[in-house]
């Protein structure tokens, strides 16, 4: 928690008088085939495959124009020795997710999976011979976590006729030939390991008509596997598609919204939606990349995608040996240990009226200065467009009955917030206070005042539960 004290802490005036500080609307929300991720909320998603052995990301063989004998020749050395699923899985266990999307297959055309569609997979074609997924599908069993797969379905690198940057004669071919020899028996292929969801990737050369193809394989083989809307749309468009766009998607059989790469959107016209994150800058293993989101970071993205409606899904990039890195891990234990107390505050909550403007902390010119200064210094916020953290004093989610005050920053004058018009707090208590001692609140018409301790409960943030009744 940073201690830099707030005077003018925060005092929020609600405009819309009949809404309940935890709107029903949103309370009532879960009936979809998608019901689990949003109360799942919190999830891993994993970058791994051939183009960890060079440890610069996932694109490393566009960017730099491997060709693609060359890069088959490092696929075919690809031995992942230290690889072991229950670790990984308690990994994500232990950092409080609830599920796993990890990369079935890249651009790069290389299959984590025993494929019958291509040889070009890590069973066939390395020394390594294990089935990746597999093993992750059964450790995830024993642990209770829901296990999905990321599918590059249009662009391909490796395949003649995948979609995508072409440098090499190689790649040449029809994107028929390549859909229906390669995506779609392989698609099938990854049905079998039955995933609770797939998540489709860069749909270059999409039509609604491609998307019902791929759409029927993954629901004739399991009618309730969640599909995302990068079948049809990249990250970057979803928050500018319109209601017929929408419809389409609906239409077509897409369960969820996957928002542009390192992003939280403002809000959502879905009930269903997720956004993805990285740990440090990069998906695939980044040796040079130690740019790791401190617990605090982590809990505070988590808490505001959440206070929002949505679904977080973090990145880690394994090694080409099979490790996560250390410090990923030591970072999201951390947080782990956060949510074991605060749980109740993430899984399965919802969003509330404040939200936005009122939260964001102001800075002097001078401050914001020191920040950006250091951000460019670090690599955090380059390029990537909204990848800067933003920073909360604090934020807010609830559930029937509830809402939950999350400080990242302590408040040193009473914390006084507006709108409870049409509900009575009927009392308050830390979740991180097993005794669940009453804290001092008053509560005059529809604002609400609480007399906080001195100090925080929690270094990365203190959670405040009211609880509510009707206001008569
Ligand atoms: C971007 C990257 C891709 C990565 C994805 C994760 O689309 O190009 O490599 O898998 O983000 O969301």
């Amino acid at each position: 928690m940073k201690t830099l004290t707030l005077t003018l802490f925060t005092s929020l005036l609600v405009s819309s008088l009949s809404a309940q500080v935890v709107p029903e609307s949103m309370a009532d929300r879960g009936t979809g085939r998608a019901a689990w991720l949003d109360e799942a909320k919190y999830g891993m998603f994993i970058h791994w495959g051939v183009y960890s052995t060079l440890a610069n990301g996932e694109w490393v063989m566009c960017r730099t124009r491997i060709p693609v004998a060359e890069y088959r020749e490092m696929a075919s050395k690809f031995n992942p020795v230290k690889f072991n699923a229950d670790e990984w899985v308690a990994v994500a266990k232990n950092a409080g997710m609830k599920y796993i999307t990890i990369t079935s297959k890249h651009h790069d055309g290389f299959a984590m999976f025993d494929s019958d569609a291509s040889e070009y997979n890590i069973v066939d074609y390395t020394p390594f011979k294990r089935d990746v997924l597999q093993e992750l599908k059964d450790a995830c069993d024993k642990a209770g976590i829901k296990l999905g797969f990321y599918y590059s379905q249009t662009q391909d690198w490796e395949f003649p006729g995948g979609a995508g940057r072409k440098w090499d004669d190689a790649q040449k071919g029809e994107f028929r030939t390549y859909i229906d020899t390669k995506a779609l028996p392989q698609l099938k292929e990854i049905m079998a390991y039955d995933p609770t969801h797939i998540w489709f990737d860069t749909p270059h050369a999409m039509t609604p008509e491609l998307g019902r193809e791929f759409e029927s394989i993954v629901r004739a083989a399991d009618p309730d596997c969640i599909i995302n809307s990068r079948l049809m749309y990249h990250g970057n468009q979803v928050e500018g598609l319109k209601p017929a766009q929408l419809e389409e998607l609906k239409d077509i059989g897409v369960d969820f919204l996957s928002y542009r790469d390192r992003t939280i959107p403002p809000k959502s016209p879905w009930e269903y939606w997720e956004t993805c994150m990285t740990l440090n800058g990069a998906w695939g293993y980044n040796a040079k990349d130690n740019n790791w989101k401190t617990p605090e970071q982590v809990i505070m993205q988590l808490t505001e995608v959440v206070s929002k409606g949505g679904a977080f899904l973090l990145n880690i990039g394994p090694t080409a040996e099979g490790l996560i890195p250390e410090q990923a891990v030591k970072n999201l234990e951390a947080a782990g240990e956060w949510l074991k107390v605060n749980g109740e505050a993430i899984y399965g909550a919802r969003g509330t009226i404040f939200q936005g403007e009122g939260t964001f902390i102001t800075r002097t010119a001078a401050e914001q200065a020191a920040l950006d200064k250091e951000a460019l210094a670090t690599g955090a916020g380059k390029k990537q467009k909204g990848h800067r953290q933003k920073d909360y004093a604090w934020l807010a989610t609830g559930r029937e009955g509830k809402l939950y005050l999350h400080f990242f920053q302590w408040p040193t004058e009473p914390f006084v917030l507006h709108g409870f018009d049409n509900d009575k707090v009927t009392g308050a208590y830390f979740l991180a206070d097993a005794r669940k001692s009453a804290v001092n609140i008053k509560q005059e018409g529809g604002t609400v005042t609480i007399k906080l301790p001195e100090q925080p409960l929690d270094e990365l943030s203190t959670v405040l539960c009211l609880t509510l009744g009707v206001q008569k």
